[in-house]
C-alpha cells in the first residue's frame, strides 16, 4: 500500500482517504463520495477495512464485530472507491520476533473525557491506527464522520500535533429516517431495541428545543437530568454519558447555549451506541 501510495505522490496525484472498520452503510459512502469530491475525478479514494483489535477493551465486542468483506468490496466497487486496503491484524500488530509491536500513539488531552472515560484504552488504538495507516496510504485529505465526534477531533490534534501532512474533513452524520444515526452496532439491535435506539436523537432535538427556546443559558447539570429522565422512559435505555462542551476543545460547559455541542453514549439493551449534535 506504502509503495503505491508513494508512487501516486510522486505524480502528484490527490489521494482521499476513508478509513473504516468496514461492515459499511450509507454513512461510510457519505465518507466515500465526498472524498471523490475532494480529490476531483484525477485523484485517488482509497477505503481502508480493518477492525482494529487496540481500539476494543477486553470486555468489548471486537470478535462479534460485524465482517463482511464481500459486501463491503461490492460497496466500494459501487461507491466509486479505486483502492480498498484490506491489512491484517498480524500485518498492523506483528506480535512476534524482530518485528514485534510496541509504539503506541496518545494523545492526552481529549482523549480523557466521554468515550475516554467510559473506554480507557479506546483512543490510543484510535491515534495508532490512524497514525499507521496515514503512513501507508499518504492521503491528501481523510474524511472521518462526525458521528463519532471526539474521535474525529482528536484525529485533528494528532494531526497538528504530529505534523502529518494531511487535511482532515469531518462528514455530517447520516441518519435514518426516524433519526438513528448510522452505525455498523445497529445490526446488534432486536427489533424491539431498535424502535427504543430513537431515544438517542429525540434526547438530542429535546435538548435543541429547551436550549434555543431558553432566554438564558441553561444548566447542564439540569438538562442532563431531564434528558436522562425522558431516555429512561424506554425500558431497555441505560445512560452511560451526557455531556455538553465547546466543539473544537471539547472542554466542558456548565451552561448550555445554541452553538453548544451535546454528546452522549447510551446502552440499549447490550448494544452501546454515541450520537452528538450541535444545539
Ligand atoms: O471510526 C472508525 O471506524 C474507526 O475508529 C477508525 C477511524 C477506522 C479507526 O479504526
Amino acid at each position: 500500500m506504502q509503495a503505491l501510495a508513494l508512487d501516486l505522490r510522486r505524480k502528484n496525484t490527490q489521494i482521499g482517504f476513508v478509513p473504516t472498520m468496514g461492515f459499511l452503510h450509507k454513512g461510510h459512502l457519505r465518507l466515500m463520495a465526498r472524498a471523490r469530491q475532494l480529490v476531483g475525478n484525477n485523484g485517488v479514494v482509497v477505503a481502508s477495512v480493518f477492525v482494529n483489535p487496540t481500539q476494543f477493551g477486553p470486555a468489548e465486542d471486537y470478535s462479534t464485530y460485524p465482517r463482511d468483506l464481500a459486501r463491503d468490496a461490492r460497496l466500494c466497487r459501487e461507491a466509486g472507491v479505486d483502492i480498498m486496503f484490506v491489512p491484517t491484524a498480524a500485518q498492523m500488530y506483528p506480535k512476534q520476533g524482530r518485528k514485534e509491536f510496541s509504539t503506541f500513539v496518545v494523545e492526552e488531552k481529549l482523549s480523557r473525557s466521554m468515550e475516554g472515560l467510559s473506554r480507557p484504552t479506546h483512543f490510543r488504538g484510535v491515534t495508532t491506527v490512524v497514525a499507521k495507516l496515514f503512513n501507508l496510504v499518504l492521503p491528501t485529505v481523510a474524511v472521518f464522520g462526525a458521528k463519532d465526534w471526539q474521535q474525529a477531533m482528536i484525529v485533528r490534534r494528532m494531526v497538528a500535533d504530529l505534523n502529518f501532512p494531511v487535511r482532515i474533513v469531518v462528514a455530517p452524520t447520516v441518519r435514518e429516517p426516524d433519526g438513528l444515526a448510522m452505525s455498523s452496532r445497529n445490526q446488534y439491535l432486536s427489533q424491539d431495541e431498535r424502535r427504543q435506539a430513537t431515544i438517542l436523537w429525540r434526547a438530542i432535538c429535546r435538548a435543541k428545543e429547551i436550549v434555543r427556546s431558553a432566554s438564558k443559558p441553561v444548566s447542564a447539570h439540569l438538562l442532563k437530568q431531564e434528558l436522562a429522565m425522558l431516555i429512561s422512559t424506554q425500558p431497555a435505555a441505560q445512560v452511560d454519558y451526557i455531556e455538553f462542551f465547546q466543539s473544537d476543545t471539547l472542554d466542558p460547559l456548565e451552561e448550555v447555549e445554541p452553538g453548544a455541542h451535546i454528546a452522549m453514549a447510551v446502552r440499549i439493551g447490550r448494544t452501546r451506541l454515541i450520537d452528538n449534535a450541535k444545539l
